[in-house]
């Protein structure tokens, strides 16, 4: 049967409702079955307002205990324990009748899926409130939207709404809050506006283009106004600046050009302003913090220019001031950088100019001043920016020597002094530097040697000294740092042995008095060093002639040697390399030696660089490039061998698999499955915006790490660790849990990687402790430092603190004032505080914070400091389970707490003199 429809209405509007409430309560036996009637009637009421359709045939009266009671419907789904109807889904259907009201009878109902083709103006007409956020809808909004004339909310946001905006939905005159925020909207925003009563608007995160219409300056009551993340360009209209209600201001990443209305701030309570990632040029507006407001300034990668307005030294309000990569000039206001309340004092790559403050505001946690043209010493008062977490000021003029008292500066994680004139030595008191992580000081004119000290930091992991003039020998006792640059300096000596493989092979390049046993480290051999110039000159001239014709010789004939095999690669096994493959593979291994080029490198670990190789039939694998050390004997060889074979050995949907391992005498290729979504910490702490290896933006647009996912692949990780921890024939432990090594697959499976290789790289008697630490910073545990005692409560910590970074959104080692996240989440614990409030504003939800609050606390456990208080791997897995459950049923959540909080309880109490103890 073919109905003839009007344009608008033959459109295939599919529209899916989801409408979330959620209700938490124990059900009785006796009330059930009442409920259960007078959900059954609702039920046939909706079949007799649909008419009666041949595909409803089914429904028919039911008793709540007979076998086909309407709970086994296909298009319902009740609630485990109260058989009471939490979804129902009408798609596929010829629905044409608009959502009855009487539906909201159905007190449980969490989800309706309904197909139809029109919103016809019925009841619908007197809804004040329509949301239907974070589902899946997916469709064009019907333009029939308009006729809900009292409609005063409106959310449709988090969905997959395709089509222009219906510019119907502007001229309705109640409305206060329309969200459309992170949908597929395209087009122009509508330039006629008639809802004139708008409080907020929120159309963030589309696909919307042309300009911002002039018309919305008329919008006298707008609060919040975010039109970020979509491709509008033009200007930003100058009654902007007047809008006397605005307070939140957001247009960050469009295509936004010309200038920022002049009277900005001046007749608002403005506490927000973000206009990052534009085209903007001209001055900042003088008046911003006029109100003595402002919270957020947020202006980077712009072309703004002049000088930052005075009246912002005055503006105590401010927490953060993000105004890098930009064409600002002049000296900084003096009062902004004792600003009562910044925390992120973020100006790199401007034109400043002027010396460093003697005070900063000790709220000031990121001090980044780098690539600009800023002068003078660095002051010794610098002792007083206590709170100072991370100081780059690289690129500048800085001159005079690094003032003994940076050092005292306890919550230094990163320290980026590299490309000024500094002089002098380093500090000898650099062992306060406890949390020190990244030491760039790369040319300079420092002198002097370089302290043994600096091995005894015990965090430090990157370290660049290069271009300086050091003398002396290097410390041997320096950490196994996973980036090291002593280049271009004047040190002598010998190379410890602990530096000499191929890992370092450009740590130590041009400085001429220093020499290594092996060639790897492009260095003079110790034992074949030239005799001083002066004594043996034509001795040397005519040993380095030889030395260049014996190489010439070798190269020729590795050469013809390696021509030789290539030709014989098809039909002879290559002695050379050796692959040792775990299962089928439609690859050999020249497939991968041919694609270790520079391009397809997409990463590096601590062991070495990660690649991304074309294959036939996997589409892509990844290869981690291993560096060997020379020393290693025949032994030590074939134990790390048998242990990848070990590794390869285990399937398990949670751990990434590793495919085959090629090896030669020099180098070990570890291939393993790629995965298509990165790592977790790309997702979690949105590091994809600069380093997009993703196929597309528009994923980075569009998918979007909600609780549901986040808990999914806590729950994969738990599942992987849990299986290596205690089902295994050993136990295997990991020691490097963090984001970084879990990877997400198309699907956003959680896959943990690197399983093993920590312990693989040990040397033989280092099985059970080890002279150096494995891991990474915030993610150790605490006894792990001290006793460097291997046990699986070493991955139960690391993995708390991935719940507490899916849960909080922070980063492992960023936990405001205290220093990691664990120890912030645990002094929150202490205090008492409202753990509502320490959770991710970016995914919580009212109907996901039990779930949160349960993970959080989880997340609290496995970072006691006692380690024998934090749950095992298959408990954690437990919980989690527990929780998922109760998420999917929307039902009883006593099921959770029941047995979460006894434990939590137990380990608290006993903690927390542990906590004391160690502070
Ligand atoms: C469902 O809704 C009713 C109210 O109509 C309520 O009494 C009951 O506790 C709810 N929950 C379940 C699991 O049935
Ligand atoms: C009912 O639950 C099953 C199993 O969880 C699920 O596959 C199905 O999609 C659900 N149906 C509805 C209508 O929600
Ligand atoms: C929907 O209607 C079309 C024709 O109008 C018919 O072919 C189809 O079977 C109907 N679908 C259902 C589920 O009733
Ligand atoms: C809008 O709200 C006002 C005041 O609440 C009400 O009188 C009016 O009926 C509503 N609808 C329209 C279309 O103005
Ligand atoms: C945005 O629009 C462009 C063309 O205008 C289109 O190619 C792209 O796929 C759209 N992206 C999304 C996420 O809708
Ligand atoms: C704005 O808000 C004020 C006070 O809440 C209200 O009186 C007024 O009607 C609203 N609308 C406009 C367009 O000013
Ligand atoms: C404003 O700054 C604070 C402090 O850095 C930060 O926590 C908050 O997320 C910022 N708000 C926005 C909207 O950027």
């Amino acid at each position: 049967m073919k109905i003839s429809k009007p344009s608008w209405y033959s459109h295939t509007l599919t529209l899916f409702f989801f409408i979330i409430i959620i209700m938490m309560s124990h059900v009785a036996n006796s009330q059930s079955h009442q409920l259960y009637d007078e959900e059954h009637a609702v039920l046939m009421k909706i079949k007799q307002y649909l008419r009666n359709p041949p595909f409803l045939s089914h429904w028919t009266q039911q008793s709540s205990t007979s076998n086909n009671n309407h709970c086994s419907w296909p298009e319902i789904n009740c609630t485990t324990n109260g058989n009471s109807v939490i979804s129902l889904t009408l798609s596929n259907s010829n629905i044409t009748q608009a959502i009855p009201t009487f539906i909201c009878e159905l007190k449980n109902l969490t989800f309706i899926d309904f197909s139809f083709n029109f919103i016809p103006v019925s009841k619908l007409t007197k809804l004040k409130l329509f949301h239907v956020y974070a589902t899946n809808l997916v469709g064009e909004i019907p333009e029939n939207i308009g006729e809900m004339v009292d409609l005063e909310n409106l959310d449709m946001s988090q969905n997959g709404l395709t089509g222009g905006i219906p510019s119907g939905l502007f001229l309705l005159k109640n409305l206060t809050i329309l969200y459309l925020f992170q949908n597929s909207l395209s087009g122009e925003i509508p330039k006629v506006v008639e809802a004139l009563n708008l409080v907020d608007l929120d159309l963030a995160q589309n696909n919307l283009t042309g300009k911002i219409p002039e018309v919305l300056g008329k919008l006298k009551n707008i609060t919040w106004l975010n039109l970020s993340l979509n491709k509008l360009s033009g200007e930003i209209p100058e009654a902007f600046g007047s809008l006397p209600a605005m307070v939140d201001f957001r247009m960050f990443s469009n295509n936004l050009s010309g200038t920022l209305p002049s009277k900005f701030g001046r007749y608002s309570r403005l506490e927000t302003f973000l206009v990052s990632s534009n085209i903007l040029s001209g001055n900042l507006p003088e008046n911003l913090c006029y109100n003595g407001r402002l919270l957020n300034l947020t202006v980077y990668d712009n072309n703004l220019s002049g000088e930052l307005p005075k009246s912002l030294g005055n503006c105590n309000s401010l927490l953060d001031l993000k105004i890098y990569n930009n064409k600002f000039s002049g000296n900084i206001p003096s009062g902004l950088w004792t600003s009562l309340n910044l925390s992120n004092f973020m100006v790199s790559h401007n034109n400043f100019t002027g010396e460093l403050p003697e005070m900063l505001s000790s709220s000031i946690l990121r001090l980044e001043i780098s690539f600009n043209q800023l002068s003078g010493r660095i002051p010794a008062t610098v002792s007083s920016w206590s709170n100072v977490v991370v100081f780059d000021a690289s690129k500048n003029n800085l001159n005079g020597s690094i003032p003994q008292e940076l050092t005292s500066l306890p919550k230094l994680t990163t320290l980026l002094l590299d490309q000024n004139q500094l002089t002098g030595p380093l500090p000898s008191d650099i062992i306060h530097w406890e949390n020190l992580v990244t030491l760039n000081l790369r040319q300079n004119q420092l002198s002097g040697q370089i302290p043994d000290a600096l091995g005894r930091l015990p965090v430090l992991s990157q370290l660049d000294l290069s271009e300086n003039q050091f003398t002396g020998q290097v410390p041997s006792q320096l950490p196994r740092l996973t980036n090291l640059n002593l280049s271009s300096n004047h040190l002598t000596g010998k190379v410890p042995y602990e530096f000499e493989n191929s890992a370092f092979d450009t740590s130590f390049l041009d400085n001429p008095g220093l020499c290594s046993d092996t060639p790897e480290l492009n260095l003079a051999l110790c034992n074949s060093t030239p005799q001083r110039s002066g004594k043996g000159s034509s001795w040397s001239v005519s040993l380095i002639t030889s030395l260049v014709v014996a190489a010439f010789l070798m190269a020729l004939l590795a050469t013809l040697l390696i021509m030789r095999l290539y030709r014989k690669r098809k039909q002879e096994f290559d002695n050379s390399w050796k692959l040792i493959s775990f299962q089928r593979l439609n690859f050999t291994e020249s497939d991968i030696l041919s694609s270790l080029t520079e391009q397809n490198i997409i990463g590096s670990g601590g062991y070495g660089a990660i690649y991304r190789c074309p294959v036939d039939d996997f589409g892509y694998v990844a290869v981690k490039k291993i560096w060997n050390d020379r020393k290693l004997d025949q032994k030590l060889k074939s134990s790390f061998r048998a242990e990848v074979n070990a590794l390869s050995n285990i399937r398990h949907t949670n751990i990434v698999r590793l495919l085959c391992c090629i090896s030669n005498e020099e180098s070990m290729l570890l291939v393993y499955e790629y995965m298509e979504n990165s790592s977790l910490d790309k997702w979690l702490h949105k590091k994809y915006n600069k380093a997009s290896n993703f196929s597309s933006s528009a994923a980075v647009h569009h998918v979007f790490l909600d609780w549901p996912k986040r808990l999914q692949i806590a729950i994969g990780v738990a599942q992987g660790l849990s299986y290596m921890h205690h089902d295994c024939s050993q136990p295997i432990v990991h020691r490097d849990v963090k984001t970084s090594n879990i990877l997400l697959d198309a699907q956003f499976n959680a896959k943990v990687a690197d399983f093993g290789l920590a312990r693989m790289l040990l040397k033989p008697g280092q099985l059970n402790t080890m002279s150096t630490v494995i891991g990474s910073f915030g993610y150790i545990a605490p006894e792990y430092t001290q006793t460097r005692r291997i046990t699986e409560k070493i991955d139960v910590f690391s993995f708390g603190v991935v719940l507490l970074e899916l849960t909080t959104g922070k980063e492992a080692n960023d936990g405001d004032q205290h220093l990691s996240l664990a120890e912030w989440a645990w002094r929150h614990i202490q205090i008492g505080s409202n753990i509502e409030e320490l959770l991710d504003k970016d995914v919580m939800e009212p109907s996901y914070l039990d779930e949160m609050c349960t993970v959080f606390k989880l997340g609290v456990m496995c970072t006691s400091t006692l380690a024998s208080t934090r749950p095992s791997m298959k408990e954690v897995l437990q919980m989690l389970q527990l929780c998922r459950d109760q998420f999917d049923y929307g039902g009883d959540s006593k099921l959770g707490h029941y047995d979460v909080v006894p434990l939590l309880k137990d380990s608290k109490s006993e903690t927390r003199l542990d906590v004391v103890d160690t502070l």
